[in-house]
């Protein structure tokens, strides 16, 4: 982690906060999750994998919370819990052309990423409301703002989320309550290393260029962000100085978008 270089010595006092970060088995989930945990938070560690959100749970000493977040189950489950601080983070990603792109992981991408999220803010935000403290972080990315060829599905689910993220924060402001998204450049995950070959097979690239010249190619810093920088923006937006930043965007890329 490139932040090594200058000690990251941000605190923030999340003891008594309840955390629950979807998709904390890997990548950005995991690394906010272990920021928020290692703050005091008590942080529920949900992944559709059961084995990773045990294992992460194990690392960041938090609590098991798997299941697949577009259940009816998982969203009943999160009505019953008391939730301070909710990290809309799961995702997939999926590389096609339009006229190729499947609809059905169309509809998938816009469910995980989009009415899950929905779904997931309609079940915490009465018992946030009532005590009076909320920090919705909603995941997104650079292609809630713009839009890059081949990712139809993701770049429509992630432009919504940033409207979520709006409607949201505007609901809810005056109860103590702030919603902000977070919009990443490109994270070191296994999402993005995932995508190398099929990016490869769309731009008539060999694998090992793609990086270089596809993903990295607009971004100014020439490098993969961390998670961790991702989970010190979200463990931020997370305490008191944060009180009145709501209904934002906040990019986080090595200079690429400016927006
Ligand atoms: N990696 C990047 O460059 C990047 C950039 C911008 C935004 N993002 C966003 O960050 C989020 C996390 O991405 P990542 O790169 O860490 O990916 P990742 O693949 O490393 O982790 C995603 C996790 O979500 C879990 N998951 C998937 N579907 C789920 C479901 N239905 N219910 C519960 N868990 C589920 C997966 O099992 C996995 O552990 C995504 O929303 C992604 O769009 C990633």
């Amino acid at each position: 982690m490139q932040t090594d270089a200058v000690k990251v010595n941000l605190r923030v006092d999340l003891t008594g906060k309840t955390a629950l970060v979807t998709g904390a088995g890997s990548g950005i989930g995991y690394g906010v999750a272990k920021v928020l945990a290692e703050n005091g938070a008590q942080v529920l560690v949900n992944d559709i994998s059961p084995e990773l959100a045990q294992e992460a749970a194990r690392q960041i000493k938090g609590r098991p919370f798997p299941g697949d977040i577009t259940s009816v189950d998982l969203i009943n489950q999160v009505k019953e819990t008391p939730i301070d601080i909710l990290v809309n983070n799961a995702g997939f990603q999926h590389v096609s052309p339009l006229e190729e792109f499947p609809p059905e992981i169309f509809r998938r991408l816009l469910e995980v990423m989009l009415v899950a999220p929905f779904l997931l803010c309609q079940a915490v935000v009465p018992g946030m409301k009532k005590r009076g403290f909320g920090r919705i972080v909603n995941i997104a990315s650079v292609h809630a703002k713009i839009a890059s060829a081949y990712k139809a599905g993701y770049v429509s689910a992630k432009h919504g989320i940033l409207g979520l993220t709006r409607v949201t924060a505007l609901e809810t402001a005056g109860f103590g309550i702030t919603v902000n998204a977070i919009c990443p450049g490109y994270v070191d995950t296994p999402l993005v290393r995932n995508q190398l070959k099929d990016l490869a097979a769309s731009h008539n690239l060999p694998p090992e260029r793609v990086l270089e010249e596809i993903i990295l190619r607009p971004v100014p810093q020439k490098r993969l962000l961390q998670p961790e920088e991702v989970g010190y923006l979200a463990l931020f937006l997370c305490s008191a100085a944060a009180s009145s930043i709501t209904a934002q965007g906040y990019t986080i890329d090595g200079g690429w978008v400016q927006i």
